[in-house]
């Protein structure tokens, strides 16, 4: 069931992340999707909306017309007892009619204002009573500080055990997010050097091009610390900082990762100006079409303190990691759309090469996580020729150049791994809980002082001036991303 239905998030990922799965034969025969939304809508509207979305993402699609038909509608009232039994009368004929041996996936994919509700709901009104298992899927916001989402996942958790609830960091569907782990663990030569006595420091960045769009109501309350670092940012630092777990398995490598957050330094109060920076937008230029302002947009105070780029030092206090900056930034508006992580290892001890009047750039491991997919490696070699002169080299691995196959959408992974009752991938409540705390000090630094210099950076640009200061302080300077 997807509550939501309507919504943009199913009609731009779920539907053509389920229809690829059908396609690739992981979606049997035996399932039903009931749509779920306020609006009144009949099962050919529904299928043809549907159909919609897939012909819209997806190039090929042969079976669409044997995939839509598994796709059924229901008008909602999620506060009314009886459109919930109604909803489960029609779930309990599609169990027969498919065979679905009373399994059942709820993806609340809605504003979160009611996920709490629609939990209580569906245990009280019986949906949560079947044979098969149950499983809640719920999309961010995880509530909106380390209190309303206490909250909000002791609603859930009347309703669902902790092992049925599937937090979504989309992130974490990422594939070159998911080969951190690979790229850590299965090679020789980085496992030996991941520490603070080889790696200098760690910058992970996200960069966006796109301003907040229609979602101006949403970004006010939310900035770029809660819509991105809370979840998206603080996941990948934990998958690059974490321990080897024991095991593969769900528990293993959320416990490693928790562990990372729990020795995650909290910065609050007078040290916020120190290691973090925050940006809003101006106008600008973006491949030479103007942008405006943040403050422009709709729904947007006119005045308004909300963040749209963050930048950070951060400081993992474990025997691993102690005086290793990890620096993050994102934001919007900015110059491109670019995920990477950079991590650059110490510079040699001694550079023989000095006769030749050159520096020599330390080594670099790129991990490309979006658009491009892939690695690379900055060594030092031999310029060819009769000198002794070194010169960068870049050992690089595209990730679709070798497989020769689109890498899978996020959403299509998780989908899966969910179906399959995988929770790796997903987020455990004890991370959401350790992410809240440490960016609600940061927070309620940045709600109580207004920040006088906003606008502090034009569209189209890498961000405010004073987060390439945050890496300068320290001797080191953002490496390009684009
Ligand atoms: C979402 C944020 O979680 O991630 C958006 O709410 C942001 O504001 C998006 O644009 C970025 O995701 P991606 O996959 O495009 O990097």
């Amino acid at each position: 069931m997807i509550f939501g239905a309507t919504g943009d998030l199913a009609k731009r990922k779920l539907f053509p992340s389920l229809y690829r799965l059908f396609e690739k034969g992981n979606l049997s025969e035996h399932f039903a999707v009931i749509g779920v939304a306020r609006r009144p809508l009949t099962n050919d509207e529904f299928q043809d909306n549907v159909k919609k979305s897939v012909s819209t993402a997806i190039d090929k699609e042969d079976r669409i017309e044997e995939f839509s038909s598994h796709f059924y509608y229901h008008s909602h009232d999620v506060t009314d007892s009886d459109s919930y039994a109604s909803l489960n009368k029609l779930a309990e004929q599609l169990d027969s009619h498919y065979q679905l041996d009373g399994n059942r996936i709820f993806y609340l994919a809605m504003a979160p204002e009611f996920f709490g509700t629609i939990a209580l709901h569906l245990k009280e009104d019986g949906l949560t009573n079947v044979n098969g298992f149950k499983r809640l899927v719920i999309e961010k916001p995880f509530g909106h500080n380390l209190e309303s989402a206490k909250e909000l996942n002791t609603q859930l958790r009347t309703a669902f055990a902790e092992d049925e609830i599937y937090r979504i960091d989309h992130y974490l569907g990422k594939e070159m997010v998911q080969n951190i782990e690979v790229i850590r663990f299965a090679n020789a030569i980085f496992e030996p050097l991941w520490n603070n006595r080889y790696i200098a420091n760690i910058q992970v960045t996200s960069s966006e091009v796109l301003g907040v769009e229609e979602r101006g109501r949403y970004y006010e309350k939310s900035g770029a610390l809660r819509d991105m670092v809370q979840n998206h940012m603080l996941q990948m630092v934990a998958l690059l900082a974490m321990e080897p777990p024991i095991r593969l398995n769900t528990d293993e490598i959320r416990s490693e990762k928790v562990k990372v957050l729990r020795a995650l330094r909290p910065i609050s109060g007078e040290e916020v100006k120190d290691y973090f920076v925050r940006g809003q937008y101006d106008s600008g230029s973006i491949t030479s079409e103007s942008a405006p302002a943040y403050r422009e947009e709709q729904m947007v105070e006119p005045d308004s303190n909300t963040e749209t780029y963050v930048a950070g030092k951060l400081l993992i206090d474990n025997f691993r990691w102690a005086g290793v900056p990890i620096y993050i930034r994102t934001g919007k508006r900015m110059a491109a759309k670019s995920t990477k992580i950079v991590i650059q290892f110490k510079d040699i001890p001694m550079n023989l090469y000095y006769q030749t009047e050159q520096t020599l750039n330390p080594n670099l491991l790129v991990i490309h996580i979006q658009p491009e997919e892939g690695i690379t490696l900055h060594l030092n070699a031999k310029k060819a020729g009769q000198s002794m002169e070194a010169t960068p080299v870049k050992l690089n691995f595209a990730n679709k150049g070798i497989d020769g196959i689109n890498t899978p959408e996020a959403y299509e992974k998780l989908l899966y791994d969910c179906m399959r009752g995988d929770a790796t991938n997903f987020t455990h409540w004890d991370e959401v809980a350790l992410s809240w705390s440490f960016t609600d000090k940061i927070s309620e630094v940045w709600e109580s002082t207004v920040e006088k210099n906003f606008p502090n950076y034009a569209s189209g640009t890498m961000g405010p001036k004073a987060a390439d200061e945050l890496l300068e302080k320290d001797g080191y300077f953002w490496w390009p991303v684009t």
